[in-house]
């Protein structure tokens, strides 16, 4: 028997999530160059070289996907404001048709029953910022919080969620230690200015919102389990640095006013000075947590590689087009020990979960029954944790469409409609009717 929304406790947000780059086009309305495009521009680092200059041409297509939600049955979306929408240059003049677009998307969802749970920052950030440094300039802080002031006094009054940065781990270390996204950086001290000015940016924004009366504010962080590659000491010890890494440093941030020593060994000589100065703004109250969950990955000991000493082996388990290998489990251990360890009672969202496959429409439809009992064993596993204790309110799929998955290009299809990227047609798959099935269930 498939999960319903009557399985889940009253109130429950059901949703998917998008994010401004990856499906809006920023070639359209004024938007200005953000690091995306010229990460993507530059050979190597973009299957096909691909960027989200079209993408899903969501600007100008934002009511049928607003349709397309309403007919799943959801009653949360998750989007982003693009800085480089809101302002083309990251400081000073602003885009008044990117606050106008932002405002009737807003509205557009408050007239479909959706609650608009915004995020501020998921990645797009203005190219003349990056000239500045970008994440690896401690001003970053006070960019992002006088964008989000701005965009806040524009639309603030309207959403129900405001979430500060999307996952601070592929920010600061994905994009500034492994290179893989942009702006590509592989350097240890870039990457230690990144991991810590990434949660000053959240505080600082934090503060301003607070200051300015907002409330329901949060951040997304995103959790991937690390196991050990075997039993062997030190790949258990590699793993639990990777935890630290991934799964400890933004949330003992934000709740301990501190960092994880096993990261602070590697860290500790390149990070900004008098970082811990910054700690209590880093550890304001926030009002939820939005968790963002796909794999596990396993970690082996590397002597003869740097800190943090560690490569990732293959696992078992059967994986997903990215090479991912689908372990519900893990949604399960991170939204219990999130209560457990660091957060108790606060509410958490899982603000994204989903899989690429390589879907194709024939006949008019796609089916894509791997993706089905993904999602349904996901919210099985986040159903358990909620009867475990954890305070779990909301579940949004990744994502609505198919659209501009980073370095993957266009290639990897996550969506829950599929997208044909020549024609822009948009087809509901299979997994998108059996949610649409379960979530017309009866309360
Ligand atoms: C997450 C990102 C999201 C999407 C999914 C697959 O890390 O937040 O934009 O790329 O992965």
């Amino acid at each position: 028997m498939r999960l319903t929304r009557a399985d889940f406790p009253q109130g429950f947000l059901f949703g998917a999530a998008t994010a401004a780059y990856q499906i809006e086009g920023s070639a359209f309305g004024g938007a200005g160059p953000s690091h995306w495009d010229t990460f993507a521009a530059t050979p190597g680092n973009v299957v096909r070289a691909e960027d989200g200059s079209r993408a899903c041409d969501h600007y100008h297509l934002w009511q049928t996907d607003l349709d397309l939600m309403q007919q799943a049955g959801f009653n949360a979306y998750r989007f982003s404001t693009s800085w480089a929408r809101v302002m083309p240059e990251g400081r000073g003049a602003v885009n008044r048709d990117a606050l106008d677009f932002y405002d009737r998307l807003v509205d557009g969802m408050l007239a479909r029953g959706l609650r608009p749970f915004q995020t501020l920052y998921h990645w797009d950030l203005p190219s003349a910022l990056a000239d500045l440094g970008g994440w690896t300039n401690r001003d970053v802080a006070l960019w992002f919080a006088d964008y989000a002031e701005i965009i806040t006094d524009r639309i603030g009054d309207r959403v129900a969620a405001i979430a500060t940065i999307n996952e601070p781990w592929c920010v600061a270390w994905l994009s500034h230690f492994l290179g893989l996204h942009a702006p590509g950086h592989r350097d240890i001290r870039a990457a230690a200015r990144a991991m810590h000015h990434v949660l000053l940016a959240h505080g600082t924004a934090l503060e301003r919102l607070r200051g300015l009366g907002r409330g329901n504010l949060g951040i997304v962080l995103n959790f991937e389990h690390a196991a050990p590659a075997s039993q062997e000491p030190a790949d258990v010890l590699a793993a639990a640095t990777q935890d630290a890494i991934f799964n400890r440093w933004f949330i003992e941030g934000l709740t301990r006013g501190t960092y994880p020593a096993e990261v602070l060994a590697g860290l500790g000589p390149h990070m900004p000075q008098d970082w811990q100065a910054d700690m209590t703004l880093i550890g304001q109250k926030i009002d939820w947590l939005g968790v963002n969950y796909y794999t596990r990955a396993h970690h082996a000991f590397a002597p003869e590689t740097a800190w943090p000493h560690t490569v990732t082996r293959p696992g078992p388990l059967p994986k997903t087009r990215m090479g991912w290998e689908i372990y519900p489990e893990g949604l399960y251990g991170f939204l219990t020990r999130l209560a457990r360890d660091h957060v108790g009672n606060l509410p958490l969202f899982v603000t994204e979960n989903g899989m690429a496959d390589a879907d194709q429409v024939l006949n008019g439809t796609v089916n894509d029954p791997v993706r089905e009992d993904f999602l349904f064993a996901h919210l099985a596993a986040t159903r358990r944790a909620i009867a475990d204790g954890a305070n779990v309110q909301g579940f949004f799929c990744w994502s609505l469409l198919d659209n501009y998955e980073w370095a993957e290009g266009y290639e990897k299809r996550f969506g829950l409609v599929h997208v044909d990227f020549e024609t822009l047609r948009r087809t509901p798959k299979a997994s998108y009717h059996a949610l649409a099935r379960a979530l017309a269930h009866p309360v």
